[in-house]
């Protein structure tokens, strides 16, 4: 690859931007027997990374309406270039109850899949590999999100109303299970 000009424009898009590194990064170029097992490959099931750098899920409080924002789609591009071989994307919201607050990111509607999908194709370019946390945060949702010098408090209205309505165990209708 190293004679490869910058200017040539015959590889596909998708792999244009990757001319001068042909390796996810993190990857050594030549392994030898001292090299630390951080950076050795690492097989799961099927799936095999080649090395052991990963990212956990960390909770931005970034996105608005469950969406991924283009601040969330900046921080994960900007470390899927730098190095986890395996990034797995913050806890995400299966229902909008199930947030944990109003800034988490979601995957409860159709509309929510062209933002993830965009960070998808990039780590797929990058040749990483992607995670995502589903989840759902219980009776413990529906509150401001845990910031800095902030106590834990419930998202209300102006008018002092509880919104997202999720303060508390409810106990599941029938209608809730059987559909
Ligand atoms: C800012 C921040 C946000 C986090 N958000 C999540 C999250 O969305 N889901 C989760 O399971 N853990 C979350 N965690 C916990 C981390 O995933 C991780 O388990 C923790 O930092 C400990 O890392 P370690 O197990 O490598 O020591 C968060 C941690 C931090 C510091």
């Amino acid at each position: 690859m190293g004679s490869v000009s910058p200017s040539q424009t015959s590889l596909p898009p998708s792999l244009q931007h990757k001319v001068f590194q042909p390796n996810p990064t993190g990857t050594p170029l030549s392994p030898t027997p001292k090299t630390p097992t951080l950076f050795t490959p690492l097989s799961i099931r099927s799936l095999t990374l080649p090395h052991r750098t990963l990212l956990a899920p960390m909770g931005t409080y970034s996105s608005v309406n469950g969406h991924l924002t283009p601040w969330q789609y900046t921080h994960y591009s900007s470390l899927l270039s730098r190095g986890p071989t395996l990034t797995f994307l913050e806890a995400t919201a299966v229902t909008p109850e199930g947030r944990t607050s109003p800034l988490d990111l979601g995957l409860y509607s159709d509309a929510h899949i062209e933002g993830l999908s965009k960070i998808i194709d990039f780590a797929r370019k990058e040749g990483q590999k992607i995670g995502i946390q589903l989840g759902h945060s219980g009776w413990k949702g529906s509150m401001m999100p845990i910031l800095p010098g902030r106590k834990m408090e419930a998202v209300r209205d102006e008018d002092g109303t509880i919104l997202l309505d999720s303060m508390s165990p409810k106990e599941p209708l029938l209608s809730d299970i059987i559909h």
